[in-house]
Formats: structure tokens, sequence, C-alpha cells
């Protein structure tokens, strides 16, 4: 038998790997995980994972039973802001709806003010905070969108803040620039100027600096028109950046066939999806993001067609959406359960939209979302019975180590 060149070896673990496997994903009871350097270097069965580990002098740690998942990834959010919408929270909660509140100069241009108002660390402590919750259930990759800048110089300083938390923390943080979110006041006579300023000087600037791996637009009847959506993502393509898109949110543009026409990575919401809109994300391998917290902060009412995207053979990812306005949610496992109860998804459709779905709509599906062999080592432990009861319970986290590219992360970190 060869020596295998090990640094470390579970045994006795439950390994959701996170492979397809047919409508399910593959599961490996007493399962054995070895890693080498930052890869995962071999899985298999525990008795042989023992005896190679005995053949090379190996240690090996046993698992106990508990259940090792990909490290979950957490593919659209908007966790930097500054200050709270908790006044949107009461307007809401007395009957006005997200769209009033936003026509009347609240909602996303609020958010933009406190934001512009705000200092770049206090910018960077407040999403900090959101982001250790994140990672204390286990999350390993997050993207991080701008949009609450709108301005060249806030929208630098919120992805140099996303850019700097991934430096500063143990955790893959991939930013979008999300250049058309809310037109700011200073624009409101000429949307146009906006625009261009958006697609041109703007996402030039951002690129060259190194902060722009996607861009994104919300694609809506109280924020940008597909053809405005559309200059943005054609400005994108001839410099090589991938799309992600806010489509189908409240109401039905056909913002998901703009998406697709531009293969965009991701396409978001989707309560508002035709049947022609889901075919087209289907034939361009655009990923679906179901965003249920978003949902049920907004009280919707038809959720996206999830008979549908299963019909058309969608991948579906689940994320929390994080953001000050409709989806105050720190919590990837709260996605998970209300991406079941709320959307009506299977909890192994849920996994795979937090793991291999997930990575797919970021375009690292070589790299991360499921376990196997030679992708990076980024793992998540989780003390449960099965991979369903992440779905399951409400406020709990079982998670109990992180394993980011091959190193342990401290949980309080
Ligand atoms: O994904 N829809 C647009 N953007 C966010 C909400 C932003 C906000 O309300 O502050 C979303 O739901
Ligand atoms: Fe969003």
């Amino acid at each position: 038998m060869k020596i295998d060149d090990w640094d470390q070896i579970w045994v006795g673990a439950g390994l959701a790997t996170m492979v397809a496997d047919g409508r399910s994903n593959q599961e490996i009871a007493d399962g054995a995980i070895a890693l080498k350097g930052d890869r995962i270097a071999w899985i298999g069965s525990s008795a042989e994972g023992e005896q190679r580990a005995q053949a090379c002098g190996l240690v090996v740690s046993d698992a106990k039973g508990i259940w090792i998942t990909p490290g979950l990834i957490d593919c659209h959010t908007h966790l930097i802001y500054g200050g709270n919408r908790v006044d949107d929270f009461e307007q809401r909660m007395s009957g006005a709806s997200y769209e009033q509140i936003a026509r009347a100069g609240g909602g996303i241009n609020s958010t933009i003010k406190m934001t512009r108002a705000a200092t770049t660390s206090s910018l960077r402590d407040s999403a900090a905070v959101r982001l250790m919750r994140l990672m204390a259930e286990g999350v390993t990759t997050i993207e991080i969108k701008s949009g609450y800048g709108m301005s060249l110089e806030a929208e630098h300083a919120m992805l140099q803040v996303a850019h700097d938390l991934g430096r500063d923390y143990p955790i893959t943080v991939r930013k979008t620039f999300l250049g058309l979110h809310a037109l700011p006041a200073e624009y409101a006579d000429d949307r146009q100027t906006f625009v261009k300023l958006v697609c041109g000087p703007w996402l030039s600037a951002l690129h060259s600096a190194g902060l722009v791996d996607a861009v994104d637009a919300f694609c809506e009847s109280i924020a940008f028109s597909v053809a405005e959506t559309a200059k943005l993502l054609e400005a994108a393509r001839l410099l090589d950046i991938r799309a992600h898109v806010h489509a189908g949110q409240l109401s039905e543009l056909g913002a998901p066939q703009l998406a697709a026409q531009y293969r965009a990575l991701s396409a978001a919401h989707l309560e508002f999806l035709s049947a022609e809109g889901a075919a087209q994300i289907a034939r361009a391998g655009t990923v679906a993001v179901l965003l249920p917290t978003a949902y049920y902060t907004l009280q919707q009412s038809k959720p996206p067609p999830i008979p549908l995207l299963r019909e058309m053979g969608v991948a579906m990812a689940v994320a929390t959406d994080s953001n000050p306005g409709s989806s105050p949610c720190s919590s990837i496992l709260l996605a998970l359960n209300m991406a079941c109860s709320l959307f009506g998804l299977t909890p192994q459709e849920a996994l795979a939209g937090v793991t291999r779905n997930a990575a797919r709509a970021l375009g690292l599906e070589s790299e991360i979302g499921t376990l196997e062999v030679g992708k990076r080592a980024d793992l998540a432990f989780f003390r449960i019975v099965r991979p369903a009861e992440l779905c399951y319970g409400l406020g709990v986290n079982p998670c109990e180590r992180v394993i980011r590219g091959g190193t342990a992360r401290d949980l309080r970190c």
C-alpha cells in the first residue's frame, strides 16, 4: 500500500459530501476524511482510514459520530451598512409596504444616507459582528455586495471593507459591486447620468482597484429597469466580469430573462418568475438564489415557483440576503429552515442550496461546495443525528468546529 502523506484524518464521522446523488445528496455513514495542507486528500470508510493512517504513522482523530459537511456558503448578502431600519419595520408593522416606504424616500435610500455618514471603521465593526454569527454556524465563504454607497467614493469604501474582512477573518469573501441598487437623491432628476457613471468610470475604477468579483443590479419597479440593468451587464461583459441580478422580487419585469441572456451566475429572489423565465435561466445555467428570510420579513404571499424550478432543472441556492431592510438576519440555519417551511424545499435541496449550488452561484464550484478529493479543506462539524436536522431547528446552532483551508478556526473569533 502506498504510504499516504496526510496531515490529519478524522474517522467515525458522518460525511455529508453534498455530491449530487439523484434527487438527494451523497452521505457516508461511519466515514473518514483526510487533509493535506489546504486540500481534501482522501475520503472513505473509517475502517480503511484507520488502516491507512496506521501505515503512515498518523494519529487519527475520532469524530465520535459527528457530521461533517462542506463549509457553508452564504452566496448573497448585503452585510455592510450603516445604521439600521427599525423605523421601516415600525412603519411596516403599521401597514406601510416596502414599496411605499421606498417611494417616500425611506428604504434603501435611508441606508445610503446612514452608510455615507458612517466611518469606515464603524462599517467594518458592525459587519464583523454579523460575519462572526454566520461563521459560528459553519459559514466559510460569503458573498458581500456594495450598493449602500451609490457614489464612487462610498462604494469603494464598502468594497474595501469587504476585502479587509476577508483578509482579517478566516473566511473567503467574494465582493460584488451592486452598482444599481437605488437612485441616490442627488441624481433624482438625472437617472441617465447616474447609470452612465456606474457602468463607465465607476465600474472601471473599482475593477482596476481589484474590488470587483462580480456586478449586480436591483432590477425592479422601484429600482432599475431591464434596459438600465442591461447596460451594467453589458459593461461588465466587456470587462469579463460575471453578474448577479436581483430579479422578480416584487414584480415581473423580465429580469430573469435578462440574467439568462448575459449568462449571469445567479438570479435572486424570483418570487415573480414565468415559465419562460425559468426555462431561460435553466438553459443559461444561471443559479436561482432563494431568499426566504426576505420573503418572510416583507410578509410576501407568493413564494418562488419551486415546482417549476425543479421541473426545468434549475440549480437552487439558499442565502440569508443579510441586509437592514428586507432581511435583518445573520443566520444561514434560519434561512435553511425557512427555505423548507416557507418555500417547500426538501431538506436535501436546501442543504445543496448552501453548499454545492451556492458554490456554483459564485462560480467557485471547482474549489468548494462539496467534500471531494482535491477541493479546498473547508469543513463544518455539526452535532446532529443526520443532515436534515440542520434545517429543522429554530435558533439552534449545532456547529461545533470549523476547518477552513485545512486549519481549525476558533468559533468565537
Ligand atoms: O435583496 N432588493 C434589493 N436589495 C435588498 C434589500 C435592500 C434593502 O432593503 O436595504 C434585497 O432584498
Ligand atoms: Fe439582496
